[in-house]
């Protein structure tokens, strides 16, 4: 086990209702940004409770909607400019992780005298944020308590990250219920990252890391036993809390704690939807097992862990090989039960970019850290995928 640092500082208030309470969270404030998406909020009654609770505390607030799936730099710009008019003090983020991380570049760039894009090109690293609040809409990217934000740059098709501690949400609420009106597809992509978001952590070089792999494949396991029941019951409540539970623990780095993570598939997957504007857990259910077809070899045992403990296969099953590539097999087969693509044709994207989605993934260097990749590995793996 390596040395490692833990400390999350975000407030989770998780459960029914809890979302009317975020006024008495915000008061603290001179004034909030209501930073949204596409309108979802507003159907759904959402954007009605969260005003009343604002006004009913006392809290002024402007608002910013139209946050894209895949958010986009120039709303950020847009959303800069405004606070700084403003004066805002906080960013209340209501919805998924793509208007969480358009609010939290945001609350890098207000302060900031360049332009906030170069946090994402490692041209600059941010000193000061302004607070970011969250109400969560979905379970998936678990932005509601990371320290990560992915922005997308129309110009060159570019979706970069950045991670700074400065942008952990200071408070994010957490109702199940709030989850109920999404699309099951929806859903099923929020089920994917959230595994991806364990894989990412568990497959490591690192070795004697029990307590971490046990943890990850309990929350695997949760995933596998709720996902599905979420997918098929928009309004099973224990299954929506079980999967946004498991979502925000999948990726506030708890799971991470004294092992190397890799994040090669995410890196791919970024270069997929940054160019074909697909859902992230989408191309992660297409990218992933592609990924540990290209790289199992590298640690079979560990391979063989995951088939034996995530997905019960038996140890008669046959030699350590085929007990791998089953524990790979029921993953996509898991993915494919809960309606996510599999292929990349599934998912309507063709075979003539993948050229170049390998040659921007590796620009600055190789991905990943279980198996390093290089342009020829990622093209490998993107092949793979088809
Ligand atoms: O825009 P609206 O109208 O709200 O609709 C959204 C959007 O179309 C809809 N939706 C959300 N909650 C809903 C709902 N529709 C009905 N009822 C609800 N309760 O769902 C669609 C997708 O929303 P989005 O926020 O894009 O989903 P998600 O949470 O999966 O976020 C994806 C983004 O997060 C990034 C991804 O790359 C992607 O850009 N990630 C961020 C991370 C982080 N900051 O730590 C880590 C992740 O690995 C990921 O990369
Ligand atoms: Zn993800």
């Amino acid at each position: 086990m390596n040395n490692f640092i833990f400390s999350n500082p975000t407030k989770i208030i998780f459960g029914k209702g809890v979302e009317n309470e975020v006024g008495n969270e915000a008061k603290k404030y001179r004034k909030v940004l209501l930073h949204y998406g596409g309108g979802s909020i507003k159907s759904s009654g959402l954007y009605e409770r969260v005003v009343q609770s604002l006004q009913a505390a006392g809290v002024a607030f402007v608002e910013l909607g139209g946050v894209k799936p895949n958010p986009l730099l120039s709303l950020v710009h847009e959303g800069i400019q405004l606070c700084r008019a403003q004066a805002v003090d906080l960013i209340l983020a209501v919805g998924g992780g793509s208007v969480i991380d358009s609010a939290k570049a945001i609350a890098m760039g207000v302060p900031y005298q360049g332009d906030v894009w170069d946090f994402f090109t490692n041209k600059g690293r941010p000193q000061e944020a302004l607070p970011v609040g969250v109400v969560l809409t979905i379970a998936a990217a678990g932005s509601e308590s990371s320290d990560s934000t992915v922005i997308t740059r129309s110009e060159g098709l570019l979706k970069r990250p950045c991670s700074s501690a400065l942008i952990y949400p200071r408070f994010a609420f957490l109702n199940p219920e709030l989850t109920y009106t999404l699309p099951p597809y929806q859903t099923a992509c929020g089920v994917a990252d959230i595994t991806a978001h364990i894989i990412e952590r568990y497959f490591t070089k690192t070795p004697q890391v029990d307590l971490t792999d046990r943890l990850c494949e309990a929350t695997l396991k949760t995933m596998v036993n709720f996902g599905p029941r979420a997918v098929a019951n928009p309004t099973d409540y224990e299954a929506h809390a079980e999967v946004m539970w498991a979502g925000c623990i999948a990726h506030n780095n708890l799971l991470g704690c004294g092992r190397v993570s890799d994040w090669g598939s995410h890196m791919i997957e970024h270069e997929i939807s940054g160019i074909y504007d697909v859902a992230h857990g989408a191309g992660l259910a297409v990218v992933i097992p592609a990924w540990m077809k290209h790289v199992y070899r590298e640690d079979l045992n560990r391979f063989v862990q995951f088939a034996v403990r995530v997905w019960g296969v038996d140890y008669a099953f046959g030699d350590s090989e085929r007990i791998a590539l089953e524990g790979i097999e029921r993953l996509k087969q898991f993915y494919h039960a809960i309606g996510l693509p599999v292929s990349l044709h599934e998912m309507n994207v063709a075979d003539d970019r993948l050229e170049e989605m390998a040659r921007k993934a590796t620009q600055n260097g190789s991905l990943g850290n279980f198996k390093k990749l290089y342009e020829q590995d990622v093209l490998k793996i993107l092949q793979l995928a088809l």
